[in-house]
């Protein structure tokens, strides 16, 4: 049983869902077989039944919420409480009674809903910030099933995260599972100083803790990507019509990429505020690049991410008006969603991709961006030090973002890098990818899951 807030219910033709957590649970539940239980993405003010579409080995069930309850647990507890905070960003973190009150009740609502569906033998395997009370309801209803969390997003280290509303109900909702999974080391070892600080539970060592008499395991499990396939993918889309009108209309320049969805915590106007300085710094290069940028607008009633659209926006109008020609605009910044093919497509086709989160849990366009490259001609990924994918990809150009000349000079270097050095860093950075696909991700984290012993501390233990 799978839960997260967004379900990717397939089309009737079965097309398989897009976006990064998507598309890793879609290849885990299609080889396994299983429910996927979340949010419709609907309104609605009555309480409607669920809603269970059957596709092949995999039903999704959905269900509807109403307006106050999207207004308090998704716009604003978990997008304006949770979501600053695990990115590090007190300043624009909210915090409202109402919202962290309508978090927990509708958590409570799920529950609920998702308590109809379980049956005694089903492994429970919950996703993301919006649902960590989720397994203390159900334990209160009295489900032992192995139930295990993993954290798409940073776990905040404690003087940040303390910050939180309810941040002690937070964090002892988290023990409440039998596994808790994040992205990386540093993000385990953040939760970790968080339950010693509080003195919520006892270390009993190699991952190992224990809360209340209950045991639990917290690990880093970093998310990857479908290697392979997302390769196969990159090679088939020169004939994609817009990769192709795309190359055209490049003529001999460079392509620079970024995509992202439009977030604060993805460094974007700091990101062309760096290219900016590059094209002021080094006047060879104007003319010579064009950056795009493809970015789908994101949670817009949230009046931080609206603020932060037009930030955005102005930057990338800024730099165009003072650097562009009449036969070049230097950044193409664009607001809609690109499939996946051609996605895989552009990366091909980009010599520099730009990954430079201010934070990030893991960035899987990073990954994608490798994977996508010719080996025998790569392209250089510029990656943030503060993204996850950094522990793994280490032989990007790795940047502090909030350094824009040291951006601007990486962006350079990426793009007169010699072919030999570019290579080499790629060929150790596809090492990763393919030692590491989404599906070693999701064996492992269900490995752990269903072999951990029984979460009862044996007599005497204590
Ligand atoms: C991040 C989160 C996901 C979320 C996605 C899109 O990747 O980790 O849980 O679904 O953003 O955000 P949205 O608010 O549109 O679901």
């Amino acid at each position: 049983m799978v839960v997260s807030n967004r379900v990717p219910v397939p089309s009737d033709s079965g097309s398989p869902a897009a976006g990064g957590l998507a598309v890793a649970l879609n290849a885990a539940l299609q080889q396994r077989g299983g429910f996927w239980f979340g949010w419709s993405g609907n309104v609605s003010e009555e309480e409607t039944p669920l809603q269970v579409h059957d596709f092949g080995r995999v039903s999704y069930a959905v269900t509807d919420l109403s307006q106050r309850d999207i207004d308090e647990y998704y716009a604003g507890f978990a997008n304006r409480a949770l979501w600053p905070v695990c990115h590090y960003r007190l300043d624009l973190t909210e915090i409202s009674a109402n919202d962290t009150a309508g978090y927990f009740r509708v958590n409570e609502f799920f529950a609920r809903r998702l308590a109809t569906l379980l049956k005694p033998d089903d492994v429970i395997w919950i996703h993301d910030y919006h649902f960590i009370p989720l397994a203390a309801y159900l334990r209160q209803m009295g489900f032992e099933n192995r139930m295990g969390f993993f954290l798409h997003i940073p776990w905040a280290p404690y003087d940040v995260s303390s910050a939180l509303p309810a941040y002690q109900t937070v964090l002892s909702g988290l023990t409440r599972y039998d596994v808790v999974g994040f992205q990386t080391r540093r993000d385990v070892e953040n939760f970790t100083r968080c339950l010693e600080q509080e003195k919520m539970a006892r270390d009993l060592g190699d991952g190992r803790w224990e809360a209340d008499g209950r045991v639990f395991k917290v690990d880093a499990f970093p998310i990857g990507i479908e290697t392979d396939l997302f390769r196969q993918e990159a090679r088939e889309a020169k004939s994609n019509s817009l990769v192709r009108r795309m190359r055209a209309s490049m003529e001999d320049k460079h392509l620079i990429i970024g995509v992202d969805r439009l977030d604060y915590s993805k460094g974007i106007r700091q990101r062309i505020e760096a290219f900016a300085c590059m094209l002021e710094r080094f006047p060879n290069m104007r003319n010579k690049v064009t950056f795009l940028q493809i970015t789908p607008k994101s949670r817009s009633e949230v009046p931080e991410y609206l603020k932060m659209q037009h930030e955005v926006a102005e930057q990338a109008g800024w730099t165009n008006g003072k650097f562009g020609d009449v036969d070049w605009t230097p950044v193409r910044y664009i607001n809609k969603a690109v499939s996946r093919t051609s996605l895989a497509g552009l990366y091909r086709s980009a010599r520099v991709g730009m990954v430079t989160p201010l934070r990030d849990g893991m960035n899987l366009v990073a990954k994608e961006y490798v994977a996508s490259q010719r080996g025998t001609d790569p392209g250089v990924l510029v990656l943030s030090r503060f993204a996850g994918a950094a522990e793994e990809l280490d032989s990007a150009l790795l940047v502090n973002p909030y350094d824009t000349e040291a951006t601007a000079n990486a962006i350079v270097r990426a793009l007169e890098m010699s072919l030999e050095e570019r290579k080499e860093r790629w060929k150790a950075m596809m090492a990763r990818l393919r030692s590491n696909t989404v599906d070693h991700w999701c064996a492992n984290f269900m490995a752990v899951l269903t072999q951990e012993q029984s979460c009862a501390l044996p007599k005497g233990a204590e």
